[in-house]
């Protein structure tokens, strides 16, 4: 039995560092694992111009605990943004690419796209600076139940896109369906990031008679065991189109409640990577760890691979339930529950 694994540095290309006493509990954490972080700009003010991005950037990296770690920081694609600050701040690479949330699809997204055919400008300006394009991919309308949205988000919003802007690359954010993993693999120009709790939970885990647990709840929500399964299929089985992407989404406890109000989102960044090599042990896959935590993102983002080597132990332990410090009170995602690997 492996009791020690070594990979290479992995880094997580979606990740939620929010603002303020929240954005300085809980980077750390990010940090103890990965050496880059794509650090989503939905913030309460969104990060939509270059000078909020290099602020942004520099309060992230001022807040982690390592001199190497590297905030990269998407755009808010507005429907009316600044093109030629955007355009600018690409070629300076201040922006990593642009980060599409349809209007009120999650966290902060008041702000978002409410129709794709506004901002065809802005696909131009990523494709022409071969800049990635990172996208919520969820259609909401009251027609469309909570479950299918990413299912009509591809077959229609992401269609169109990719049919205008052939060359455009694409990162399809928390893949959480077979449908959308099936997308993905038969299509070029396009990867997925997968979180471990889509790889955890099923929705039996979130939605009772009366109420849900909101802990477990986040966009998009957790689906059937045939998704959960496709989509450890598709981190563990060699597949170079899908990374990491955590998806760590903090939240103070009291804006959490058992109904359908609760914010989004799950804290996961205290435990991800032992998620992640627990999920791929269970898989019998520790071999092909590295390539979905290390080496995908990379090559997908044409960046560098990390060379630092880190080392995961099997040795069981139990993360709190709480990240608590300063007014800061968080529900740990796996809180008080055993895993079996820890990152040395
Ligand atoms: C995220 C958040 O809280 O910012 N919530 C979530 O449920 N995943 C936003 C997001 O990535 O959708
Ligand atoms: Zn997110």
């Amino acid at each position: 039995m492996i009791k020690k694994l070594s990979i290479r540095q992995p880094d997580d290309w979606h990740v939620h560092f929010r603002e303020d006493e929240m954005l300085s509990v809980i980077t750390k954490h990010s940090s103890r694992i990965n050496r880059r972080c794509i650090a989503m700009p939905n913030t309460t003010i969104p990060i939509t111009t270059s000078n909020q991005a290099k602020n942004y950037k520099s309060i992230i990296e001022k807040n982690s605990n390592h001199k190497n770690f590297e905030a990269l920081i998407p755009c808010y694609i507005t429907d009316n943004l600044d093109l030629h600050d955007f355009s600018n701040a690409l070629k300076q690479n201040l922006f990593i690419g642009g980060k599409l949330y349809p209007v009120n699809s999650t966290t902060n997204s008041s702000l978002g796209v409410s129709d794709i055919k506004k901002i065809f400008k802005v696909f131009e300006i990523l494709e022409k600076e071969d800049k990635m394009l990172l996208i919520h991919g969820e259609k909401v309308s009251e027609d469309i139940n909570i479950f299918d949205r990413e299912k009509y988000y591809i077959d229609e919003d992401l269609q169109i896109i990719r049919k205008n802007f052939q060359n455009l690359k694409i990162v399809l954010e928390h893949v959480s369906t077979a449908y959308g993993v099936e997308y993905i693999k038969s299509n070029k120009n396009i990867a997925g990031t997968i979180t471990p709790h889509h790889m955890l939970l099923t929705k039996k885990d979130v939605f009772f008679d009366n109420s849900i647990n909101p802990h477990h709840f986040c966009m998009p929500v957790v689906k059937d065991e045939k998704d959960l399964l496709a989509l450890r299929n598709a981190a563990c089985i060699n597949n170079t189109k899908f990374f990491i992407g955590t998806d760590s989404a903090p939240h103070h406890v009291r804006e959490k409640s058992e109904n359908l109000n609760t914010k989004a989102g799950i804290f996961s960044a205290v435990c991800s990577l032992e998620l992640y090599t627990e999920i791929f042990d269970e898989e019998d896959s520790l071999n092909t760890l590295e390539q979905f935590a290390s080496i995908n993102g990379p090559n997908f983002y044409n960046l560098p691979k990390n060379e630092r080597i880190i080392t995961l132990e099997k040795n069981s332990w139990y993360p709190p339930e709480f990240t608590e410090e300063k007014s800061i009170k968080i529900k740990n995602f796996f809180g008080n529950k055993k895993i079996n690997w820890k990152l040395l």
